[in-house]
């Protein structure tokens, strides 16, 4: 990895467009180890991790997810090249805590190997639907599985400054 940890968080943005050169293999399995070596509350490691590179199943999902959210999401992925779907084992209390956990260290990795990504919660509308059990199995959800979120990922088209912080939102108990 060439950043340092500080250094990635601190340059890793949403990346909402990408250019069409895809994640080679070596890039892909950097993401997923990184992904594999974040803690998890007893070490349960309750997740699972389905990569996508399909642009009709992403598609798919778009088009159900605004189907299903009532507004015209577009595509939610913004034609990355890569996906990664992390689902979570349904009544494991910390799961979704720590699919949230597994999917920064994936946006941070991709940061430093000089990627983009962006966090998607977008693509539950799609499991809500009558369709959600179609995509649970297209995307290899063990049995008790539910979606926690994804991640798109790919090469960025353009850069971004970083968001704004709102104030107020550290306090000392000394
Ligand atoms: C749990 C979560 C879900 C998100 N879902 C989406 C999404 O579906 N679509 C999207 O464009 N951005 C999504 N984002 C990205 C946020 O909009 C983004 O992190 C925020 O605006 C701050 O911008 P930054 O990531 O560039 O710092 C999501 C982020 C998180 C953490």
């Amino acid at each position: 990895m060439s950043l340092s940890v500080l250094d990635a968080i601190a340059a890793r943005r949403s990346i909402r467009k990408y250019t069409e050169e895809p994640v080679d293999v070596q890039q892909l399995e950097t993401l997923l180890a990184a992904a594999l070596q974040s803690p998890s509350a007893c070490n349960d490691q309750p997740w699972h991790f389905t990569v996508v590179q399909s642009r009709k199943f992403m598609d798919d999902v778009s088009a159900e997810a605004s189907k299903i959210s009532g507004r015209d999401l577009g595509d939610v992925f913004y034609a990355a090249p890569l996906a990664i779907f992390i689902s979570y084992v349904a009544d494991s209390h910390w799961g979704f805590l720590d699919s949230g956990i597994a999917v920064q260290n994936i946006a941070l990795a991709a940061t430093g190997l000089g990627l983009g990504s962006v966090i998607l919660g977008f693509p539950e509308y799609a499991f809500k639907g009558p369709r959600g059990s179609f995509f649970e199995e297209q995307l290899g959800f063990p049995p008790g599985h539910r979606f926690a979120v994804a991640i798109a990922i790919g090469h960025p088209a353009r850069s971004k400054p970083a968001h704004e912080q709102k104030s107020g939102l550290v306090s000392y108990l000394v």
